[in-house]
């Protein structure tokens, strides 16, 4: 699909890889609607960009009519939606059972709510817009969706349990949802980073940041937005990328701790 024109969805744009994303799709001539929690930062954005191109809208993807109601704002003010980037997320850190008892419940559940089922709701909601668009011979696609799943989702590391499953879960539902929007000529993929240089990473201890970095592959050192995003373009120019679940970590396999 070319990005020129279009009208693309990235909710956790305010913030990190989602911000980055946004950035390159407004360069690209997309006209873009941020859909993030953090009203600060969404209010920031609106002012620094202006309107014409780009919308940001207070969201919860975990809510039902929040969510509905983002996008059928979207719709309304620049008449479709085709591009949906999914960046909203969080994590969480907590062993299984330690000294101080077992994982907080309602944490593991917070964790798979705004990863997992928020990635879903915003990914069910958005299908909805995108079948209305035309499927022309030059231009096949009616929609592309992103999900950002995780490389905790294949090796999750010690007190990873919430946010591994919630990454797995992204990256286990690309291909039935692939397989479900086929016919509608709507795809799917999904993006698994490795450890991204974004506020998410760096609440990490430096220590832990330089651990991590000499378990990478090559090149060593944490990925920068800017390349996430260019995987982002990539994915919704080339209409033969379907169904996948791709890993952009320097070849990074980390260990348990
Ligand atoms: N940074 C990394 O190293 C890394 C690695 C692998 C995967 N990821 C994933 O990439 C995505 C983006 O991460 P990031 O590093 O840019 O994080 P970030 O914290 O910089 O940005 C996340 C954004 O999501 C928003 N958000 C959180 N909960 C929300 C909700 N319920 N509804 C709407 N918006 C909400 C936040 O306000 C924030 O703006 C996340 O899904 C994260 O799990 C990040």
């Amino acid at each position: 699909m070319k990005m020129e024109g279009k009208v693309a969805i990235v909710t956790g744009g305010a913030s990190g890889l989602g911000l980055a994303t946004v950035e390159q799709l407004l360069e690209k001539g997309s006209k873009v609607a941020i859909l993030d929690m953090d009203v600060e930062k969404v209010k920031q954005i609106q002012e620094n960009y202006g309107s014409n191109q780009l919308l940001a809208i207070q969201t919860d993807v975990t809510d039902e009519g929040s969510v509905q109601q983002a996008i059928n704002q979207t719709y309304d003010t620049f008449g479709a939606i085709h591009i949906c980037v999914n960046c909203a997320g969080i994590s969480v850190g907590q062993k299984t059972y330690s000294s101080k008892g077992p994982f907080d419940f309602g944490r593991f559940k917070k964790v798979i709510d705004v990863n997992l089922n928020g990635t879903f709701n915003v990914t069910r909601l958005v299908a909805e817009k995108m079948v209305l668009n035309n499927s022309t011979e030059e231009e096949l696609d009616r929609g592309v969706i992103i999900n950002t799943s995780s490389g905790a989702a294949f090796e999750g590391q010690m007190g990873q349990a919430a946010y591994s499953a919630s990454k797995a879960g992204v990256a286990g539902m690309t291909l039935p949802i692939a397989r479900d929007l086929s016919q509608y000529h709507i795809r799917i993929n999904a993006i698994a980073p490795g450890l991204f240089m974004t506020p998410m990473a760096s609440g990490l201890p430096e220590s832990a940041i330089k651990k991590i970095e000499s378990q990478i592959e090559y090149p060593k050192r944490l990925g920068n937005p800017p390349e996430f995003a260019s995987l982002v373009l990539h994915i919704i120019e080339n209409t033969y990328f379907n169904g996948e679940v791709v890993r952009l970590d320097g070849g990074t396999r980390l260990p348990a701790r």
